[in-house]
């Protein structure tokens, strides 16, 4: 949920640091400090609250000489947002400082032997116990006390280090959280995801479990758990700067939700070849598969959602969807004859983990879908298929569902036709409706303006309700959490058909109800939905195909989505969904990109 950064080369570091830390702002951001080693002193400085209040505080990092650094931005776990508790941890004789990411899961054991030790602790935070340990069992060689302390250490954690007594060095570990080794020109870093490398460098290294590494401004060392120098390889990281950049949107999400149409360009287009689908080198059994099973967290759930009803649809196979964090601890009937197709944007989403663990142990074989390269679930599963949505900074996804969604689609025909339950006509109308999502996504943000002016009608709700049946349904969960996530406003997404089993007592005069009827198999049902909620009062804006004059007759406002007579139609309705999110928040004056309370990449259980 953290993000560290750290530094070392000519310059001075802070402001680098400051920097990288503005990259990673979106992993969490309710503290933040930066550790500078200069002259054989480390000078700490922090704040509660957002980057910018550390740069004030430093004068754009000014305040802070030395070139050798390490920086954290917060997202809260054990201990309130204070500048006490803000990382980084200094140890008590002040030789060591720590920035982590992660949790320690064995802490209070680990600090009560520490504190009967005589070491004096000062926050509230797991993270401190790792610095009272350095300066513990510190005898002069970082790499064996590395090794100590990672031995005595429960839980998740990326770790960067400085030591007095090593200048113009910083130390990082992992075990379960990312970490990733920056190689710059005279200088390198350490940063928690790539986005806050990307300004300085395309070259990296994926450090993995149980890895450390030694980093001066000439050379990264790597060394692997026993203490064993290794070599290993270096990746290049082919997202641009301006993919990380605002590029003169006022949020990111806006810009997010506007390079769908290109997102799902990348990721359909290179699979599909001379009339047939390449999933990479995917090469699953399917014939020996008897059920799949789809497990994730939050949107990326819902993405899965809504892939249930097209693998069913044109596979036949039975899909079963569990959260990931129930998933984990439901002792789940799995067997090697389960699939488990995993979906993460960040792919270090920390429950999706471990029900991945839990499943794999139990003989599943494994399908991430996964947009961050290099990353834990990419690395973890049996077969991977990226997403090519590039970063996502926004906290509220948008491009990494719909990249999500293409990717089912794409895995459902695949395995459709490998199976032999789709004829060949039907596999290559369904390959053109694939190829022609990115155009009609497209003109599906022609009603951005029609959007922002309804959002006018709704901000001021407290409450709303999001409708819909089957596929309807799916998006219905999805465009709820959109709304609440940003805006704040309590939305509850119901299949259609239930209202009337006990929630259709909330809807009373002008309730917003945001019907879904797109799914032309079952749009008369949702219509007598549509009628029920709106004699008891409710203020209905349906979305609904471009020549649906029914349903405009019905609802007191409209928003349509091209039609699209293919069973891929759903992933077009997500815009305006999105679209209304935004604007809503917009109008409420909500910090789009940084919603409280939430981080990017939710790396606690
Ligand atoms: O990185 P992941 O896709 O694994 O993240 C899963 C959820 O935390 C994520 O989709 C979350 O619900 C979104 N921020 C919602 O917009």
């Amino acid at each position: 949920m953290c993000g560290i950064v750290g530094f070392t080369g000519m310059d001075n570091a802070a402001p680098n640091i400051l920097e990288g830390l503005e990259k990673l702002e979106y992993r969490g951001y309710d503290s933040a400090g930066i550790a500078v080693l200069n002259d054989g002193i480390i000078n700490i400085t922090k704040v509660t609250g957002r980057i910018a209040a550390l740069r004030e505080k430093t004068e754009n990092g000014e305040l802070m000489p030395g070139t050798t650094a390490i920086g954290h931005t917060r997202w809260a776990t054990h201990g309130a947002p204070t500048d006490t508790n803000a990382h980084p941890h200094l140890s008590n004789d002040g030789r060591f400082a720590v920035v982590h990411n992660g949790i320690i899961e064995n802490y209070m054991e680990l600090k009560s032997k520490l504190i009967e030790s005589g070491y004096i602790f000062e926050s509230e935070t797991d993270t401190e116990v790792v610095v009272h340990l350095l300066e513990k069992y510190y005898k002069g060689d970082m790499h064996s006390c590395i090794r100590k302390i990672a031995s005595k250490l429960k839980g998740s954690y990326a770790l960067g280090i400085l030591c007095t007594e090593n200048p113009n060095k910083i130390f990082a570990t992992k075990q379960s959280s990312p970490l990733i080794l920056g190689i710059g020109a005279g200088e390198n870093y350490f940063a928690s995801d790539v986005t806050a490398l990307i300004n300085y460098t395309q070259n990296v290294i994926y450090l993995e479990d149980g890895e450390f590494a030694e980093i001066t401004p000439d050379e990264i060392k790597i060394f692997d758990c026993a203490g064993y120098e290794i070599k290993k390889p270096v990746s290049r990281v082919n997202w641009d700067i301006q993919a990380a950049e605002k590029g003169g949107y006022e949020h990111f999400m806006l810009k997010e939700i506007t390079e769908q149409p290109r997102a799902v360009k990348a990721t359909l287009t290179p699979r599909i070849k001379d009339g047939k689908i390449m999933l990479d080198n995917l090469n699953i059994e399917l014939d020996g598969i008897s059920k799949i099973l789809i497990t994730a967290c939050g949107s990326a759930y819902y993405a899965g959602c809504a892939g249930k009803y097209i693998i069913e649809k044109l596979c036949r196979i039975p899909v079963e969807l569990q959260l990931a964090s129930e998933l984990r601890y439901s002792d789940p009937i799995i067997d090697n004859k389960t699939l488990l197709i995993v979906l993460s944007q960040s792919g270090e989403t920390a429950d999706t983990i471990a029900a991945m663990k839990e499943c794999s142990q139990r003989g599943a074989k494994t399908l991430a879908i996964v947009n961050v390269v290099g990353s834990t679930i990419a690395n973890l599963a049996d077969y991977t298929l990226y997403t090519h949505a590039g970063p996502e900074i926004a906290v509220a996804t948008t491009k990494g569902y719909t990249t999500q969604l293409t990717v089912l689609y794409l895995f459902a025909v695949y395995a459709a036709e490998i199976l032999g339950r789709i004829e060949a006509d039907e596999y290559s109308k369904l390959l053109d409706d694939l190829m022609s999502i990115p155009k009609l996504l497209q003109n599906t943000m022609d009603m951005n303006s029609k959007i922002e002016n309804t959002a006018k009608k709704y901000y001021t709700s407290d409450s709303m309700f999001f409708i819909g049946r089957n596929t309807d349904y799916a998006l219905a969960l999805e465009g709820a959490l959109k709304m609440k996530e940003i805006s704040y406003i309590h939305a509850e997404s119901y299949a259609a058909g239930e209202l009337k089993h006990g929630t259709i007592a909330l809807i009373s005069e002008g309730t917003p109800v945001i019907a879904l009827a797109c799914n032309q198999d079952i749009k008369e049902k949702t219509m007598s939905n549509i009628v029920e909620v709106k004699s008891r009062g409710a203020r209905v804006l349906a979305v609904s195909l471009n020549d649906d004059k029914n349903i405009a007759m019905l609802a007191n406002d409209i928003i349509t989505v091209p039609k699209f007579d293919s069973p891929f139609a759903p992933i077009l309705e997500i815009i305006p969904l999105q679209l209304m999110a935004y604007y809503v928040a917009k109008l409420n004056g909500c910090d789009i990109d940084k919603p409280k309370n939430l981080a990017k990449s939710v790396t606690v259980e």
